[in-house]
């Protein structure tokens, strides 16, 4: 990301300053303000996760932190028993915080509905008993394919109540991504909803869940159908196994299940995400270790107390929403808000009106957002009263120094620590960032791992890089939230994550989270953005292989290739290089069609931001594609050595196409 953006309305003073002290007034009340933790966490590690364990409640107490005996497959408080869903909804209850708000929801329109403890409670027992009755059993995975509607959150955790996994599926994919992740998972039951509002238009999400449907190779149990367009809604009739949510919870109406005793080890959910080849993985959390760490995180880096209102902006169909909307400020019992539409509907000022509406203490959200409200200006933060915040967050890209201070000057007023957490949807909670009580915040460096993290930067050896040179991430111990393997699949998972760094014979296992990264003189890490096939869009994960497979499908398509360009706001951008078969031209109907094959095999996520044909990819002599060059043309940079293509005088034919 360079730094040389329009910077709007920077106040010049901080331009230049490279690091910034926490407020006294945060300080002092921070959960966790003692630097000593760093230290007290080495000396014990591993029984120092006990501090992050010590947050749940558990049915029966584990008697062992962590067993290494199977390594990778590492099992975290593995005798222990718990259910996340009593965790995050009835011990709330039971303490007598019945009527603390847990979700604030807020619809595009501004309609609210707010559900206390005790509503979540109800409302997660009726559709628990309602999963139930359609016949979902311990382990069945149930897909949830739904916009940002307060039934999201009910369903998993319903989920979770009765130890059935999850597999939520982002609604903005297509219908051919959710039959794809159906598939993978065998999962027969889904719960959808009619529709959404974006930007004032009433979207038809159960046309695309039913085509879904039809491309699911097993049989469907069940769909639960949940109503959010009302009078709105585009008059589907419901199949013979479709179920419309209301009446289901008519049915159920007073029900109460037990919570399921689930072992720590046993799968909360699964969350499919993009790798390096044309299939997303399945990544497997589990319920003791995945629900302590979100929960610990939240509490040492999101500051997050009972009391507060907080508020992350991402959607739950992501890691981040599960993570950082759902589990951890709920296992908290914290007040969590969740907004159905974009920033800028009706206008540019909607986060910070809702800010201002909730008062809102913390706030969590992607340095693209923060980029796209730096261009839109300083003004519409100005509209409306922010002082209610006491901590900033970001996640999901680097970012940029000057979008940092922006932030920090324009929506903290100078006040509030900013934290930059670093994560994956593999390590199921942050894991390198600063802890805002205790550390000086350097912009655009992420901060220092975690407390118990042992992230590192080294070269392709494994060795440990000097201060400033730049080198891979690893993380050379195991944490409680990481992953347990990829579903059905173990091999794949040792080969995505353990095999460059890891010396079995040795007994030493290093994960590798495929990004590059650099450590400065303090042990602040700077990440560099992803060394494999993945790009980041938005702060969206999407594989480059997924997208040249939609390409190639498209009738006429030879040959295609996917980087990402840089984007001011976007952080990156999908460039797409077709190779046409003989008879078909590079037109704006060819390009349409790619375009749209990309949203049907995707979503409008993965659109192209260019479609370049070309006659023939630059390639080395043993035919390999030479990304970097095209990344390099994407980006109009100085192009490296070319003295290795077969072909190099396709390089300046394709520079020319790029506009
Ligand atoms: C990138 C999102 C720089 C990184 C939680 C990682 C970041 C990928 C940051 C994971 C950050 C996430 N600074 N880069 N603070 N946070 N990333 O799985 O490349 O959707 O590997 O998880 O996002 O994306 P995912």
């Amino acid at each position: 990301m360079t730094d040389t953006d329009d910077d709007g309305d920077l106040e010049a003073r901080l331009v230049e300053q490279e690091s910034f002290e926490p407020a006294e007034e945060f300080v002092s009340q921070a959960n966790v303000s003692d630097e000593a933790i760093y230290e007290e966490f080495e000396e014990n590690w591993p029984h120092s996760w006990t501090r992050a364990a010590d947050l749940l409640d558990w049915e029966r107490e584990y008697s062992e932190v962590l067993d290494d005996s199977n390594e990778p497959f590492y099992e975290w408080f593995p005798d222990g028993t718990l259910n996340a869903s009593y965790n995050c909804v009835d011990r709330h209850v039971e303490n007598g915080d019945k009527n603390r708000v847990a979700i604030k929801w807020e619809g595009e329109h501004g309609e609210t509905r707010t559900y206390t403890y005790q509503d979540l409670y109800r409302e997660v027992n009726e559709f628990a008993a309602a999963l139930r009755d359609l016949g979902v059993e311990e382990d069945d995975v149930v897909t949830l394919y739904m916009p940002m509607v307060p039934e999201l959150p009910i369903a998993m955790l319903a989920c979770a109540r009765i130890g059935a996994p999850h597999s939520v599926v982002f609604a903005g994919f297509s219908a051919d991504a959710l039959a794809t992740r159906m598939n993978s998972a065998d999962s027969r039951y889904l719960v959808t909803c009619d529709g959404y509002y974006r930007r004032g238009d009433a979207l038809d999400h159960l046309q695309k869940a039913n085509e879904g449907l039809a491309g699911v190779d097993h049989g469907v149990d069940a769909t639960v159908v949940a109503d959010r367009l009302g009078d709105d809604g585009f008059g589907h009739d419901l199949k013979g196994n479709q179920h419309a949510w209301d009446d289901l919870m008519d049915d159920h109406q007073g029900d109460r299940v037990d919570p399921v005793e689930r072992n720590a080890e046993d799968m909360l959910f699964l969350m499919y995400t993009s790798g390096t080849t044309g299939q997303p993985k399945g990544v497997k959390h589990t319920t003791g270790g995945y629900l302590a760490y979100t929960a610990w995180t939240s509490h040492a880096v999101l500051d997050l107390e009972p009391e507060d209102t907080y508020w992350c902006s991402a959607d739950i169909g992501w890691i981040t929403g599960h993570s950082y909307i759902v589990y951890g400020p709920l296992a908290l019992g914290t007040t969590t808000v969740m907004y159905e539409g974009t920033p800028d509907f009706p206008e540019r000022d909607r986060l910070w009106e809702i800010i201002e509406k909730y008062a809102v203490d913390v706030f969590y959200t992607a340095p693209t957002a923060i980029r796209a409200f730096m261009k839109w200006g300083s003004q519409f933060p100005e509209r409306h009263d922010l002082s209610s915040l006491r901590l900033l967050g970001t996640v999901g890209e680097p970012i940029n120094p000057r979008a940092w201070k922006w932030y920090y000057q324009h929506i903290g007023n100078e006040e509030c620590p900013i934290v930059d957490t670093w994560w994956q949807t593999e390590t199921g909670g942050m894991m390198v960032t600063t802890l805002p009580g205790v550390c000086t915040m350097k912009p655009g460096s992420a901060g220092p791992p975690l407390p118990g993290i042992d992230a590192r930067v080294v070269d392709t050896s494994g060795d440990e890089v000097d201060a400033g040179r730049a080198g891979y991430l690893t993380v050379e111990k195991p944490w409680p939230g990481m992953l347990r393997t990829l579903y059905n699949n173990d091999e794949r998972f040792i080969e995505e994550y353990w095999a460059e760094y890891s010396d079995p014979d040795a007994d030493e296992w290093v994960y590798f989270p495929e990004d590059g990264a650099k450590i400065d003189e303090d042990g602040y890490i700077t990440i560099l953005g992803r060394v494999d096939d993945v790009i980041n869009v938005s702060g969206h994960r999407l594989g480059t292989m997924e997208i040249e497979s939609a390409i190639v499908g498209v009738e006429g398509v030879a040959e295609a290739a996917v980087v990402g360009g840089e984007h001011e706001v976007k952080g990156e951008a999908v460039y797409a290089y077709a190779i046409l078969e003989d008879g078909y031209d590079g037109d704006d109907e060819m390009r349409d069609r790619i375009v749209a094959g990309v949203e049907d095999a995707i979503g409008p996520i993965a659109r192209p931001q260019q479609v370049i044909f070309t006659p023939e990819l630059p390639k080395t002599r043993s035919g390999k594609i030479m990304r970097r060059l095209l990344e390099e043309i994407a980006n109009e940079e100085e192009l490296g050595d070319t003295t290795t293509l077969r072909n190099p005088e396709i390089v300046e034919e394709i520079q020319n196409k790029v506009e």
